[in-house]
C-alpha cells in the first residue's frame, strides 16, 4: 500500500467525504463480511497514511481476524493483549505514535511504526475492532480518532 502524508485540514476532509459515501455502500446490503471487505476497501482509498487497515472481530473471549487490507497478520489477538485486545478491553480508541513503545504490541509487520485502534460497539458491547497500522512514526492522531468516530458508529450498526 502507497503511504502518502495529508495536511490535517485534508485528513478531516477525506473522512468527512468517506463518510456518506460508505454509508452508500452499506445501504441495502445486509451480509457481514461483504460489508467489512468493502468498508476496508474504501477506507484504504481514504487512508494513505496507513500499510494495513482491518478488522478483529470479538469472538468470546479473543478477536479474530476479519476482512483486512494489506500483509497477512494473526489471526487471533486475547482482550487485554496487544494494541488491538487493549482497545476492545478498554473499549477506547488507542493511538499509538511509536508501537515500540506500547507494551505487549503484536508485531504483524515488522515495518509497522505506529496503530490507531478504534472500538466497534453495538448496543454497549464491543463487537470489533478497527485496526489501521503505517510505516511512519506518528502517522495517526487526533483527526483520525475524530474521522474514524461516526465511521465506526456506522460500522456498528450492520448486522454483527
Ligand atoms: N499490532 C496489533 C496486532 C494486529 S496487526 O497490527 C495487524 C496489536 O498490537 O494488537
Amino acid at each position: 500500500m502507497e503511504t502518502v502524508e495529508l495536511t490535517g485540514a485534508d485528513k478531516a476532509a477525506r473522512y468527512r467525504e468517506l463518510l456518506p459515501q460508505l454509508a452508500a455502500l452499506l445501504d441495502g446490503e445486509p451480509d457481514l463480511i461483504a460489508n467489512l471487505a468493502n468498508s476496508c476497501a474504501a477506507l484504504r482509498e481514504c487512508v494513505t497514511a496507513a500499510s494495513w487497515i482491518g478488522f478483529y472481530v470479538a469472538r468470546g473471549d479473543q478477536l479474530v481476524l476479519g476482512p483486512f487490507q494489506g500483509k497477512v497478520a494473526c489471526v487471533r489477538i486475547a482482550l487485554g493483549r496487544g494494541v488491538c485486545g487493549t482497545a476492545a478491553a478498554e473499549r477506547r480508541t488507542l493511538i499509538v505514535p511509536d508501537v515500540e513503545k506500547f507494551p505487549g504490541h503484536i508485531a504483524c509487520d515488522a515495518g509497522s511504526r505506529s496503530e490507531i485502534v478504534v472500538p466497534i460497539l453495538r448496543s454497549g458491547a464491543v463487537v470489533a475492532v478497527l485496526d489501521l497500522d503505517s510505516y511512519a512514526l506518528a502517522a495517526f492522531d487526533d483527526i483520525d480518532a475524530q474521522g474514524l468516530a461516526p465511521i465506526v458508529e456506522l460500522l456498528g450498526t450492520l448486522a454483527w
